[in-house]
């Protein structure tokens, strides 16, 4: 996400901001910028691409720019690539509004052809430059009034800080849905996304709900609803200390991001159903080519490849057509069967693992179209791709990836529908159940995240053991293995993932008394014969912990030991509701053994090396 810092007080504001986006930079971004009102200088705007500290050190710690009203930002790439000209804050042409904006305007494209046809000229391909514009072109020397009517022509999830140079003597914040908090003090005030901007001036704070409306100036801030009545605000006092408040008060950032997904995936899918119809943004993948395919190559590294095995059953179920799964790592090596009727999808939450980079330009060499799904904006997989499609998750933290697996799995269910659609192979209704139930899963997965503490339970059951299996079949073994991954890498406890159907060739001659199998059993067409899976390891000494889906949760606890259930939804969506759990039992086992849960030993958030 996007961080976002306004002062207004009786001091120089430029220094102040600077601190305050410098305690932001945890979040990750890829430019920065300031917005500065004195008198004698009217508003000035300095920005750019890269670290703060070079932005810091060209305005000489903020020492340069005069005015005691500031406000700055920190920006991760959603719509145009990181560049000085795409940084925040975004001006009006005229230079009498300032913007800066966490989260997306979705029908930002309309206003903007709006704002051309009235004579507009736009320097960036910023969603944020068109709101700038707007304000200005509505502007009718009423502040307040103009940001009301701003917020009733966009569409989207966003927070916004804005300063009018024809009214310097206060600044405006916009919550609807991404976060923002008002900062208290003596002589001045702030605005700000994270409590960690300003705790160290002010730890009277309170929150913005969605649809209000801060103007804030040095005297005090006054909230507003939507329709311009006067709304009064809590004050909470924050005791956190800035390591918890960088977390958002979770004890670490895996834990706030496996929270934070409902959210990130409300983000990616959002912007592209319009209608009742999958849009996908300016790809445009022709009937005949889709149809005219021998295959669809996904090629991908851990949990990306996780999500490749998942796609596997959705995309060859609504498109027929034959899909391989293949670790980037060995597709390079294998001679891989590509011809110029293959789509190579390249999944990746960096945009920069070496083996998935180099597999990708092999597929490319070998004639392939390749289509990335992608989290960073601008990154190398991005932009050596012929199309990407963004996964808008935000910056993930924590090594262990959570929120951007589980966008990348909604990127993959849009893109089934929308090619099955173009394909003709789905009919309306099950195009519109699917894409229903989509739209669900973020409403659905509240519900699942509710179930931690149950989940903390049976993690403190067994976190000293040696060795787990994960035992799943079709949707539920792809699964499994992201389940298996994720208790690998922070736990350090050996597992397993594996086809439950398989487990009788051999290795079921591992489970003896006491050896824990977690039982995906979601995929009801399969679940009489998990069932019998069960039984088969429970009769050799096996404590199974049974995963399923409401409607089963009553057969699954005749036999399991433990059952964690999630809401039913339509068998394609399962893994973006399956996959929580074992998100919550790898953190809560880690925790237990004691681990460095966001920073693993031997791992790096990106391999950039082979
Ligand atoms: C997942 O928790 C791991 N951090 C790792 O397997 C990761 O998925 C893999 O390295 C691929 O990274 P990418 O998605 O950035 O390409």
């Amino acid at each position: 996400m996007c961080g976002i810092v306004g002062f207004v007080g009786n001091e120089q504001a430029a220094p102040i901001v600077l601190e305050g986006l410098s305690r932001l930079e945890y979040r990750g971004y890829d430019s920065t910028g300031v917005a500065v009102y004195a008198p004698e200088k009217g508003l000035q705007v300095r920005k750019a691409k890269g670290r703060l500290q070079v932005l810091s050190d060209q305005l000489h710690g903020g020492v340069d720019l005069p005015g005691t009203m500031a406000m700055g930002h920190t920006r991760w790439a959603t719509h145009g690539v990181p560049s000085d000209v795409n940084s925040h804050p975004q001006v009006s042409t005229n230079g009498r509004f300032a913007v800066i904006h966490n989260g997306i305007v979705e029908n930002y494209m309309e206003i903007k052809e709006f704002l051309m046809d009235h004579g507009v000229q736009f320097v960036s391909e910023t969603d944020t430059e068109v709101v700038a514009q707007l304000l200005d072109y509505l502007y009718d020397g009423n502040l307040l009034e103009t940001v009301e009517k701003m917020l009733h022509r966009i569409r989207g999830a966003y927070s916004f800080g804005i300063i009018c140079a024809d009214e310097p003597d206060k600044m405006v914040g916009v919550r609807k849905d991404s976060p923002l908090l008002l900062g208290y003090g003596e002589g001045f005030n702030f605005f700000a996304s994270d409590v960690t901007a300003f705790i160290d001036r002010t730890r009277e704070v309170s929150y913005l709900d969605t649809n209000e409306i801060a103007v804030v100036t040095r005297e005090g801030i006054q909230v507003y609803n939507e329709y311009l009545e006067p709304v009064e605000k809590e004050r909470h006092h924050v005791d956190w200390d800035i390591s918890a408040a960088e977390k958002g008060g979770y004890a670490h950032f895996m834990l706030k991001e496996i929270m934070e997904q409902p959210e990130a995936i409300r983000k990616t899918i959002s912007p592209r159903i319009q209608n009742g119809r999958v849009v996908l943004d300016d790809l445009h993948y022709e009937a005949d080519y889709l149809n005219n395919l021998d295959k669809i190559y996904i090629i991908a590294c851990g949990s990306s490849y996780h999500v490749g095995m998942a796609a596997k059953y959705s995309l060859e179920k609504l498109l027929r057509k034959p899909v391989e799964v293949a670790l980037a790592s060995e597709f390079r090596y294998c001679d891989p069967l590509v011809t110029d009727r293959t789509l190579a999808i390249v999944i990746s939450q960096s945009g920069e693992t070496i083996d998935t980079l180099t597999a990708m330009r092999e597929a490319k060499r070998l004639g392939a179209r390749v289509l990335s799904i992608v989290n960073v904006v601008g990154s190398t997989i991005a932009r050596a791709s012929d199309d990407v499609l963004y996964t808008w998750a935000g910056p993930e933290i924590a090594v262990a990836t959570t929120k951007a697996y589980s966008t990348q799995l909604a990127v993959i269910d849009l893109l089934a529908l929308n090619f099955a659609q173009t394909m003709g192979t789905i009919d309306q209704a099950e195009y519109d159940a699917i894409l229903s139930d989509l739209q669900a899963i973020p409403d659905k997965l509240e519900q699942v995240l509710k179930q931690k503490d149950e989940i903390a339970y049976f993690a403190s059951l067994y976190f000293n053991q040696s060795s787990i299996f994960f035992i799943g079949r079709h949707l539920d073994y792809a699964i499994g293995m992201e389940g298996s991954l994720k208790l690998k890498e922070i736990s350090y406890i050996h597992s397993e993932a594996y086809a439950a159907g398989e487990l009788k060739h051999g290795t079921i001659s591992l489970i003896e008394d006491g050896t824990l199998v977690v039982a995906l059993a979601s995929y009801t067409p399969l679940f009489e014969k998990m069932i019998s899976n069960v039984v088969e390891v429970k009769s050799r000494g096996a404590e199974v912990v049974g995963l399923t889906v409401d409607s089963h949760s009553e057969e699954m606890s005749k036999t399991a030991d433990h059952i964690i259930t999630v809401p039913d939804i339509h068998p394609m969506l399962l893994p973006s509701l399956n996959v929580v759990p074992m998100q919550l039992f790898a953190y809560y086992v880690a925790l237990q053994r004691g681990c460095d849960i966001d920073k693993p030993r031997n791992l790096a958030k990106s391999v950039t090396v082979e």
